[in-house]
């Protein structure tokens, strides 16, 4: 077997499962003729107690990623993920994250290494519900007209246990012990992290360079118990939405609240789902759903991303 050593940034609810399931899936990286080992896992506090495998290399000293063949980033955060992998992608070495904070906002240092396929993705928008690779790849034959998401977890949890009568600060407690939150968890319910995830699926569909800084972001501090409720009254519910449309010759990018009616497909995908809608000319209309937050859920589209990678396919490649 060839030994490929993997460095991980970040050892939190994410980094955990990756460190879980790279055990449970050892036979099928043999199937290839690969043999995984963890050079070391960087953290804040290696005394925290973990649910990690036996002799776990935990460190605060990131000096590991120099013998690394391949980093997986799950650390969150802009500035200093970007200063571990920025040299080390310079090297010509491949990067697996989860983080569409790093993406969405530091693409003016990432975006010449996406191009050259050194970057994989498939974590950062909907988790473990492949949406990059197939928007990578097959659905760029077809004319994109315009996508509409519900992209994050925190507030499709929050607005749904609000519905049930559950107060705001009650829900986004329960969605944080669940994992699902990012920290500060503003970035959630601020609707920066829809935001966040939506440049990064423009620039498979609309534009290579999407700026950021051109989505138009509101999230849902402002809707009470008592809009959600009525709103129910009247056979609707609340969801935070993220859309991309085109708008004369450029773009429209948004998020926001917004009260659909309940036999809406956005709605009717079960609670507590990421869902998207993407409009193509040719492909014509398809439906994703799926799960988008979560440990294991993370970690699964992250060991694909590695399996991907030792298989010979490229990173996820934006629009040129
Ligand atoms: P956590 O907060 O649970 O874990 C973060 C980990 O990174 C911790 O182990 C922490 O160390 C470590 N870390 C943070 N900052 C530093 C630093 N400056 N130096 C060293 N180590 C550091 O986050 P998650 O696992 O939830 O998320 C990780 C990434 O994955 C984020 O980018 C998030 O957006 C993304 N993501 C998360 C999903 C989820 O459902 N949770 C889903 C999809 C993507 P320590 O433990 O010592 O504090
Ligand atoms: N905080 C994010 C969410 C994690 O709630 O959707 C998954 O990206």
């Amino acid at each position: 077997l060839k030994t490929v050593t993997v460095g991980l940034l970040g050892c939190g609810t994410v980094g955990q499962d990756v460190l879980t399931l790279l055990q449970r899936r050892r036979d099928i990286f043999a199937d290839i003729g690969v043999r995984v080992v963890v050079a070391g896992v960087l953290v804040r506090d290696t005394a925290r107690a973990r649910n990690v495998p036996e002799g776990t290399p935990l460190t605060t000293d990131p000096s590991f990623l120099q013998e690394c063949g391949v980093v997986i980033e799950v650390m969150g955060g802009t500035t200093r993920p970007l200063s571990l992998l920025h040299p080390y992608l310079k090297s010509g070495r491949p990067v697996i994250t989860a983080n569409k904070a790093l993406l969405a906002e530091c693409w003016n240092d990432l975006r010449d290494y996406a191009l050259a396929g050194k970057l994989y993705y498939e974590a950062s928008v909907m988790a473990g519900t492949p949406v990059i690779g197939p928007m990578s790849t097959v659905l760029r034959a077809s004319r994109f007209e315009s996508l509409q998401a519900v992209l994050n977890g925190t507030c499709n949890y929050i607005l749904t246990q609000m519905e049930g009568g559950k107060e705001y600060e009650q829900a986004l407690a329960e969605a944080q012990q669940l994992g699902y939150a990012e920290d500060p968890p503003t970035l959630d319910v601020g609707g920066f992290d829809t935001a966040h995830k939506l440049a990064v699926l423009a620039r498979f569909c609309a534009d290579g360079d999407f700026p950021y800084s051109a989505v138009q972001v509101q999230g849902i501090e402002g809707v009470t118990l008592s809009m959600v409720q009525e709103a129910a009254q009247a056979g609707e519910k609340y969801k935070l939405i993220a859309e991309l449309k085109r708008e004369g010759a450029g773009w429209k990018a948004t998020v926001s609240p917004q009260r659909l009616p309940a036999n809406h497909p956005i709605c009717t995908v079960g609670a507590g789902r990421n869902v998207l809608i993407f409009q193509g000319d040719e492909c014509g209309e398809l439906f994703f759903a799926g799960g988008g937050a979560g440990g294991m859920i993370t970690a699964s589209a992250i060991v694909g991303d590695l399996l991907d990678l030792m298989i010979g396919f490229p990173g996820h490649v934006p629009l040129h």
